[in-house]
């Protein structure tokens, strides 16, 4: 297996896996400490894997989580189906920059995705470093930041959110939960901002105004070019994020093109 930096501020290419055989311990250990070192990791020629491989690969990293919301592929819960066409009105769901379900007590810890149909051009993924966006902060602000909860909630956001999927979830209520606006991630120890424009609605702590204030700044500064990168997907590549120190968005640029994959998602722990 070979792992290639993808830029120097996180991301790697790993090469010399095929990921729809069984994992070694070694190759488990390898991949892991890859995925610590550069919180994003793409997967190179890969064949199509099949939900039910895919289910075991992410197995191999903790339990699944089932998304709260998003349409499941008949048979397999587990599996979020990531599909937009000509005919879709809204992208996937991941249009502005978030970490997954952040809004659960115990959101995921990391997510893996394959795309099968790719747009002819467009349709990239953009992940940025919550650990430099962190570190980039004064000393002052840290300590203020340090002290401080938010809450993220989801009701606003999945609410109708995949009704072009025959996702009927009038009687449903979505999930909400209080994480701290610094969580250190439990291997690597290191501290990460952890908020983001989906699912952060206010910090406890704090009136509404300045609630307002801080969130406003602390989404900017999480945008900054700087943490970022942008991946260009190739058929059945396979990226594996980390929740608890990226963010991500999908970029919609590509109607009326298709762009159809598989994620499954790895539950996590309560963030501290
Ligand atoms: C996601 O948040 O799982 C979607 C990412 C993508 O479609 O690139």
């Amino acid at each position: 297996m070979i792992v290639k930096p993808y830029s120097p501020n996180l991301g790697a290419v790993v090469t010399g896996i095929d990921l729809s055989k069984p994992i070694s311990d070694i190759e488990l250990n390898f991949i892991k400490n890859a995925f610590h070192k550069f919180q994003v990791l793409f997967f190179k020629e890969q064949s199509e894997i099949s939900p039910e491989s895919q289910i075991i690969l992410g197995k191999y990293f903790g339990e699944l989580h089932i998304h709260p919301a998003a349409p499941k592929m008949k048979n397999y819960p587990e599996i979020f189906e990531i599909h937009t066409h000509k005919d879709s009105k809204i992208s996937n769901g991941a249009e502005d920059f978030h970490s997954d379900v952040s809004c659960d007590a115990e959101p995921p810890l990391g997510t893996m995705l394959q795309l099968h149909i790719l747009p002819e051009y467009g349709g990239d993924t953009m992940f940025a470093n919550m650990y430099m966006a962190y570190d980039t902060l004064s000393d002052k602000m840290k300590i203020f930041l340090g002290d401080l909860n938010a809450i993220h909630e989801s009701e606003h956001f999945y609410k109708d959110r995949y009704e072009n999927n025959d996702v009927r979830d009038k009687n449903k209520k979505y999930p909400s939960a209080i994480h701290p606006i610094v969580r250190t991630h439990p291997i690597t120890k290191k501290k990460a901002l952890y908020v983001n424009k989906f699912f952060t609605t206010r910090v406890e702590e704090l009136n509404i105004e300045e609630s307002k204030m801080i969130l406003n700044y602390l989404f900017q500064h999480c945008e900054k070019t700087d943490f970022q990168i942008r991946y260009r997907w190739n058929k059945n590549d396979m990226a594996f994020w980390d929740n608890r120190c990226t963010l991500h968005k999908a970029i919609w640029d590509y109607h009326p093109m298709e762009r159809k994959g598989r994620r499954v998602t790895i539950k996590g722990t309560i963030p501290l």
